[in-house]
């Protein structure tokens, strides 16, 4: 049989709507408001801002550039630059891009069918009339239920690879095409809402006015895990998206455009939430319940606007889901039918079977095997059940180690004819700028939080 033939996105434009619509996700509504709150606010905002100038857009152009030179899926693609000594290196790197997003995909796919579910229960007025407690004993009774975890687990996986086994024309893009519009509608709805009903202007002092004392290096820390993860890097995703580019789209514009969007839907979900958070006096601080806790208590008190808004704030996060769980799927899916024997199709079939097996396990993890903890006898992974093993290891160690040989990869080992022909940036002073980040100032910065998250 003939390897399937590589595609490319019909414009740039189309390109954006799916770097972006893989960047932006659960990482964004769901996380990042929670984290901004355990951290301290303003503090952490302008660290993250700081570490996705100085180290996302650098590391996304990286990535772009070795998706888009290669014109294959990652590991093909780090094995055919070729003639360097450390070769064996670099194609382990091409292996560990394509099993990261998988080890992301097991947990970020059973959180994805929390959104599921919140979505359907809002509509039918599950959330209705709630009691005292109430919201929180109803996230506790969803972890604590394998069947419905398994189910929305089960059903997430199923449209992600329903999806993916389309390809990228018939399948990605119409997907993108459609859901990312809806997603940034629903989000300036929202936005507008709870700035006109909410207390905007200590939402605005919260995320922008930074209390310097707060910042310590495990600040800094969770800002760069945060950057990574909400910019899809060291995973796969945008090296495989920047293999579909065409000559014509300039690189740099790209990352800046995926980098400046994706840090504007982070804030923007911050408007959403904590307006309405503070006006209701509800505690901003309650970790991953934020969402799924605090936000139906919220739409409960408005009453019947509430459970509009309530539907509508679910399905953006499922939406915002949907399109980072395709482009986890697609580097494995890509590699396997360009690369292997393997149709699209049965490809994508495949890794859902796999994902879904491990999937069990990792929804499991929040009930009948919440006292398993595997790796438990090494001091790193004390405590850790299955899902937060996997979640370590991929969303932490992985990701960050890609990244950092990734910048390493591009600065000491491609040629610089390829890197200046890729970047179109000419022999530029912006060229050179880039240079300097990948080749120095990412490895050393990288390195050192890694080695602060490992050691
Ligand atoms: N960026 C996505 C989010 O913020 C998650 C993701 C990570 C997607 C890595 C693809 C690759 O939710």
């Amino acid at each position: 049989m003939q390897a399937a033939k590589h595609e490319h996105w019909s414009s740039g434009f189309t390109f954006l709507l799916a770097a972006v619509g893989s960047a932006v996700g659960l990482g964004n509504i769901w996380r990042f408001p929670y984290v901004v709150a355990e951290n301290g606010g303003g503090a952490f905002v302008l660290i993250y801002l700081a570490i996705v100038v100085i180290i996302g857009i650098p590391l996304l152009m990286s990535e772009l550039m070795i998706g888009r030179s290669s014109q294959k899926p990652p590991l093909a693609a780090m094995q055919s630059f070729g003639g360097s000594k450390a070769q064996k290196l670099w194609n382990a790197v091409g292996w560990s891009y394509l099993l990261v997003p998988m080890g992301i995909l097991t947990f970020y796919s059973v959180v994805a069918g929390w959104t599921l579910d919140y979505a359907l229960g809002m509509g039918i007025g599950t959330f209705n009339n709630l009691e005292d407690g109430a919201s929180a004993s109803m996230f506790q009774e969803l972890l604590a239920s394998p069947v419905k975890l398994i189910f929305w687990m089960t059903l997430s996986i199923g449209i992600t690879v329903g999806i993916v086994a389309r390809g990228l024309k018939s399948g990605l893009e119409q997907t993108v095409k459609i859901l990312m519009p809806a997603l940034f509608v629903i989000l300036v709805i929202l936005v507008l809402y709870a700035s006109i009903t909410g207390d905007f202007a200590r939402s605005f002092a919260f995320m922008f006015e930074p209390d310097f004392s707060k910042i310590t290096p495990e600040l800094v820390l969770m800002a760069a895990g945060q950057a990574f993860f909400s910019l899809s890097l060291g995973s796969g995703a945008i090296m495989v998206y920047g293999s579909y580019l065409t000559r014509d789209i300039s690189i740099p514009k790209m990352a800046v455009g995926v980098a400046f969007a994706d840090t504007g839907v982070a804030l923007l979900a911050g408007f959403a939430i904590f307006p309405i958070v503070f006006a209701f006096g509800v505690d901003h601080a309650s970790g991953p319940g934020l969402v799924f806790v605090t936000l139906p208590i919220v739409f409960n008190d408005m009453g019947g606007i509430g459970q509009i808004f309530g539907v509508l704030f679910f399905m953006l996060l499922a939406f915002a889901a949907i399109t980072s769980t395709i482009s986890l799927l697609e580097p494995m899916v890509a590699q396997l039918s360009e690369e292997g024997r393997f149709k699209r199709a049965r490809a994508a079939v495949y890794c859902g079977a796999v994902l879904w097996t491990v999937g069990v396990f990792v929804a499991l993890s929040n009930n009948i095997l919440k006292d398993v903890h595997p790796l438990g006898f090494l001091p790193l992974f004390e405590g850790k059940t299955i899902e937060g093993v996997i979640e370590f290891l991929s969303a932490n160690v992985f990701m960050l180690l890609n990244g950092l040989l990734v910048s390493i990869f591009v600065g000491w080992s491609v040629k610089r004819s390829v890197t200046l022909e890729e970047m179109g940036l000419g022999d530029s002073m912006l060229f050179k700028i880039w240079f300097l980040l990948v080749r120095f100032v990412v490895p050393l910065g990288v390195g050192f939080i890694f080695y602060d998250v490992v050691l």
